[in-house]
């Protein structure tokens, strides 16, 4: 193996820790705690970990959190009236609703209901267009989690080739977004993209957000180019014995990891980094509802 890995756990606990940093800050000096309030609809256990794990590292930056656990079929009616609620209350400086939402619930509708001042996930419509068109906005935290470790690694991203494999809202799009932000050639490559792998040659660097164990192999990797796994997937592992296990990313790691300069495991590496940003999200979001300075390298 000779790729550098990328230590996301370490990472985002460096990113926490300047959060905490400024958290201490907002109170000691203005009086001020931020708020990160999480909505649940239903009982799907990934998101209920996840949720758990956002609680959890809120308290621990020293943030207020306010968990909303709500019955799978809460009405459309009540979830935006919570919303609404959540947006008036000046204690709250961040919202996020956890997707998926049950399927009576219209997501876009949910969504675009939060204030997108405190909308912590960039998923409110106005935030895509503010991204977009390169204004100041709220960013998804995945892909802002991925900008940083590229730009720590790389220090200036100017004119690479990026290709990012996978057109979500959640992540392909703006992270594609981004790195054009940090004037990268961007291609978004996709399920109907005509010879991938010669696309995924091309790349200085390759961001893999598909959602498809191993998908992508060493072959397709350009000797020295930067590999950012998003994927999270789990899949069987007999050799672990009956029943067990593993999660791998959307890359296939050891091979990739031959000819690639640098790449993030999984797990501990894009991982660890979507909470860590979503705390920072939270901090910058109180730090402009209360027109004071915004942490520095905790945004785009
Ligand atoms: N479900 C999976 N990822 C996310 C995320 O980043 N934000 C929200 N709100 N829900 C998710």
């Amino acid at each position: 193996m000779s790729a550098t890995i990328i230590d996301g756990k370490a990472f985002a606990a460096n990113v926490r820790a300047k959060v905490a940093e400024h958290v201490t800050r907002l109170k000691d000096d203005h009086g001020i705690k931020p708020g990160l309030a999480v909505v649940l609809v239903g009982e799907d256990p990934a998101s209920q970990v996840y949720v758990r794990s956002k609680g959890k590292q809120t308290t621990e930056v020293g943030m207020n959190s306010y968990e909303h656990k709500l019955n799978a079929d809460t009405s459309e009616a009540d979830l935006l009236a919570l919303i609404a609620r959540l947006n008036a209350d000046p204690e709250v400086h961040g919202i996020l609703v956890q997707l998926p939402l049950p399927g009576h619930l219209n997501e876009d509708l949910v969504i675009n209901a939060i204030d997108p001042a405190k909308d912590v996930d960039g998923f409110h419509i106005s935030n895509v267009g503010l991204l977009g068109t390169g204004q100041k906005s709220m960013v998804p935290c995945t892909p802002l989690g991925c900008l940083m470790m590229l730009r720590d690694h790389h220090g200036s991203l100017s004119g690479l080739n990026a290709v990012v494999v996978g057109r979500s809202n959640i992540v392909g799009k703006p992270m594609a977004q981004l790195l054009l932000g940090d004037s990268c050639t961007v291609t978004i490559a996709h399920s109907r993209t005509k010879d991938l792998p010669e696309v995924v040659r091309g790349a200085d660097i390759v961001v893999a957000a598909v959602g498809r164990p191993e998908m992508v192999p060493g072959d397709w990797i350009k000797p020295g180019a930067t590999v950012i796994d998003v994927g999270i997937n789990r899949i069987d592992a007999p050799e672990k014995g009956d029943g067990k296990t593993r999660l791998v990313g959307d890359v296939h790691f050891e091979s990739c990891a031959e000819v690639a300069g640098a790449i993030t495991p999984v797990p501990g590496g894009v991982g660890p980094m979507t909470i860590a940003c979503l705390l920072a999200n939270t901090v910058t979001a109180c730090c402009r509802a209360n027109g004071l300075p915004e942490p520095q390298g905790l945004t785009a």
